[in-house]
């Protein structure tokens, strides 16, 4: 049996009191989609850092294709392919949307000068930003911005790419094209763990979410069946999860939306 792409194991993650991971484990396969949901401060965030290298486990340990990586850091990680955006993007903004690609294709990626430019072309395409190449990232509307931010990670080449509410803020048609994109990455074979709070860009896309709070895993299986698992309905009450649950209208803003960056809102600082 093959080993899968990313493995944790028995992951501790504690600040002070507040434990944000508590012995986690989990499994993803080349290819899978993972979808992630979970209230404010349930340590969705802190998992990816935990993965991407920008946090140091307490305990347990981080495997990525084949190779244990729990001391590696995220520079290092990145260039093994694990790619991730940041919740709230902060591109160069003095630099042109196309430097900012390089940027992360060389500084990132570690890919030379040549193939630096065919990756962050290559992602300008897929991330829909092509008519904004030339233009420096500060000067960006939120979509773009969103994109952008995953532009910067797929330049780096991912074979794990890692969303952290990309599709907070966003419109619906936004949303639409936003998970069209996700999927077309991942039919190209890239792994996808997507944190979102807008639960409805989740279910077309991946086929096993799971469901963190307090730093533990509570649900874990196909969409429908953790979203009807009563535990999970419990952390989400009165949140869009309970209205997708339902069938009821997914645009209806969140009656308490379990994270900052509401769905239905311009949520962007
Ligand atoms: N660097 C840090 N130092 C101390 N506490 C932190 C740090 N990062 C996150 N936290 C805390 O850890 C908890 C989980 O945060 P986070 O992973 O951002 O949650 P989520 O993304 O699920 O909203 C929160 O209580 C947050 O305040
Ligand atoms: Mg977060």
């Amino acid at each position: 049996m093959t080993s899968p792409l990313l493995e944790l194991d028995g992951v501790t993650k504690r600040f002070g009191r507040v434990v944000i991971a508590e012995d986690l484990s989990l499994a993803v396969g080349t290819g899978d989609t993972v979808g992630i949901v979970g209230p404010n401060g349930a340590g969705k965030t802190s998992l990816f850092g935990l993965i991407s290298g920008d946090l140091a486990p307490g305990g347990g340990e981080v495997r990525f294709a084949g190779r244990t990586v729990t001391k590696l850091d995220a520079a290092a990680r990145c260039r093994l392919g694990i790619g991730r955006t940041y919740q709230v993007p902060r591109p160069f903004g003095d630099m042109t949307v196309f430097e900012n690609l390089l940027v992360a294709a060389q500084q990132g990626g570690g890919l030379r000068r040549r193939a630096s430019y065919t990756a962050a072309a290559a992602a300008l395409e897929r991330a829909g930003i092509s008519g904004q190449a030339n233009v420096p990232a500060e000067r960006l509307g939120l979509l773009q911005r969103k994109r952008l931010e995953l532009a910067r990670a797929l330049a780096t080449q991912p074979t794990l790419l890692l969303l952290d509410e990309v599709a907070g803020g966003l419109t619906d048609p936004e949303v639409a094209q936003l998970v069209e994109i996700v999927r077309g990455v991942n039919a190209e074979g890239t792994a996808v763990i997507w944190i979102e709070h807008v639960v409805r860009a989740l279910t077309p896309v991946v086929s096993r979410l799971i469901c963190l709070t307090s730093g533990k895993f509570v649900g874990d299986g196909d969409p429908a069946t953790v979203l009807a698992d009563p535990a999970v309905r419990e952390v989400f009450l009165g949140s869009e999860v309970t209205a997708a649950l339902a069938g009821g209208a997914p645009e209806a803003p969140a009656a308490g939306p379990p994270d900052g960056a509401a769905g239905g809102e311009r949520s962007e600082p």
